[in-house]
C-alpha cells in the first residue's frame, strides 16, 4: 500500500505534487485556522508521516496512538511543539526548516530594531489618524539605531545574519550563547558577553534563542531592571523565554525604554492584551520568516524531509541527528 501523509494545514498543490506521486497525501482544509486536536489524533493513527505546524502539539499522547508513524516535518526552524525525546525512542524521525530561513528572519529582526527605535508603527498611525500637525523639532523623535549596542541572546545562523546587518549599520554587537563562537567573533568582530554584561551594555536586546527548559523564563523582572531605562527588548524567538507579566511590568514602569515582539505566551493575542495597551510596544503576529519565498522554500523542505525517510534515505534537516549516526 501507498503510505499516508497528512498536512495540518492547506498548502499550495503545486508544493505537495512530488509527494503526491508516490503516497496518499491528505490536508486540513483551512490555511487560517489550525486543525482541531481529535482530528489531528485521528489522523495521526494512520499516517505514516506528518506536516505539522508551530500551533500543533506533537506529544506522547499523539506518539502512543501513532502506531505507522516514522516522520514528523514541522514548518518551522524551532521545534518546541513536539516531543523529540518521546519521538527519539520509537524512532520516529522529526525535522525542522534550519537556514532557508536565516536571512528572512533576520531581516525581520532587524525591521523591529528600527520600528522600536524609530517609533514608526506610532508614526504611521499618526499620519493615518490625521494628527499629523506640522513639522516640529521632537516631533515623533525616537532613538538612534546606529552606531548603538545591539546584545543578541542566542547566536546561532539567524544571530550572525542580524549581526552582518548591524555592522552594516555601524552598530557595536555583542552577543550571548552557551558555546563561544570564535569563528563568527573573528569573522564580524562581535564581541562575547556574559548574559549580564549584555544585559546591562546593550541598546538593543535581542532575543534569538530555542525555546529549551534553560531558556524558559530567561527574561524576569530583575533582568529588565538591569537593563538600560533607554533601551529595547526585541523578542523574535519564543514567547515564554521571557516573563510575560514581568515584561509588562517592565514597559509600565519605564524599566526598559520599548519592545519589539513577534512572539507570544499564547498564539495569538487579541487586541485588549495588556501588551497592546502600550504605546511603546510593536506587537508583530509571529511573521518572522513569513516571506512567499522563504515560506514555499521551507514547505519543499518539509516535503523533501517527508519523501527521504518513507524512501529509507536520510533527511536533509533531520532535529534528532541520532537516528541517522550524525552525531
Ligand atoms: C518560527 O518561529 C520558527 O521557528 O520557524
Ligand atoms: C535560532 O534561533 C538561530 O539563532 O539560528
Amino acid at each position: 500500500a501507498k503510505p499516508y501523509i497528512y498536512i495540518t494545514r492547506k498548502l499550495p498543490e503545486s508544493v505537495i505534487d512530488t509527494l503526491k506521486s508516490f503516497a496518499d497525501v491528505e490536508m486540513w482544509d483551512s490555511e487560517e485556522n489550525p486543525v482541531p486536536r481529535d482530528i489531528l489524533l485521528n489522523e495521526a493513527k494512520k499516517a505514516d508521516a506528518l506536516l505539522t505546524m508551530l500551533s500543533d502539539k506533537i506529544d506522547k499522547e499523539l506518539f502512543d496512538i501513532a502506531t505507522n508513524l516514522k516522520v514528523v516535518a514541522n514548518l518551522a526552524v524551532g521545534f518546541d511543539n513536539i516531543d523529540v525525546e518521546e519521538a527519539t525512542k520509537r524512532r520516529i524521525v522529526v525535522c525542522n526548516t534550519p537556514d532557508i530561513l536565516t536571512d528572512t528572519t533576520a531581516d525581520l529582526a532587524f525591521s523591529l530594531l528600527l520600528m522600536t527605535g524609530r517609533r514608526l508603527v506610532e508614526a504611521v498611525d499618526v499620519v493615518r489618524e490625521g494628527k499629523w500637525k506640522s513639522w516640529s523639532s521632537y516631533f515623533l523623535a525616537g532613538t538612534d539605531v546606529h552606531h548603538k549596542t545591539l546584545g543578541i541572546v542566542g547566536m546561532g545562523n539567524i544571530g550572525e545574519a542580524v549581526a552582518k546587518r548591524a555592522l552594516g549599520f555601524d552598530m557595536r554587537v555583542l552577543y550571548h550563547n552557551r558555546s563561544r563562537k570564535l569563528e563568527t567573533e573573528e569573522k564580524l568582530g562581535v564581541k562575547y558577553a556574559t548574559f549580564d554584561e549584555l544585559v546591562k551594555q546593550s541598546d538593543y536586546v535581542l532575543v534569538l534563542t530555542p525555546l529549551t527548559p534553560e531558556t524558559k523564563g530567561m527574561f524576569t523582572k530583575e533582568v529588565f531592571k538591569r537593563m538600560k531605562k533607554s533601551a529595547f527588548f526585541i523578542n523574535v524567538a519564543r514567547g515564554p523565554v521571557a516573563v510575560e507579566a514581568d515584561l509588562i511590568e517592565a514597559l509600565k514602569e519605564g524599566e526598559i525604554a520599548g519592545a519589539g515582539l513577534d512572539v507570544f505566551d499564547k498564539e495569538p493575542i487579541s487586541p485588549d492584551h495588556p501588551l497592546l495597551q502600550l504605546n511603546n510596544v510593536v506587537a508583530l503576529p509571529h511573521i518572522g520568516s513569513a516571506s512567499v519565498e522563504t515560506r514555499t522554500a521551507m514547505m519543499e523542505l518539509c516535503c523533501d524531509n517527508i519523501e527521504a525517510v518513507l524512501k529509507n534515505e536520510v533527511p536533509k534537516t533531520p532535529v534528532n541527528r541520532e537516528l541517522f549516526q550524525l552525531v
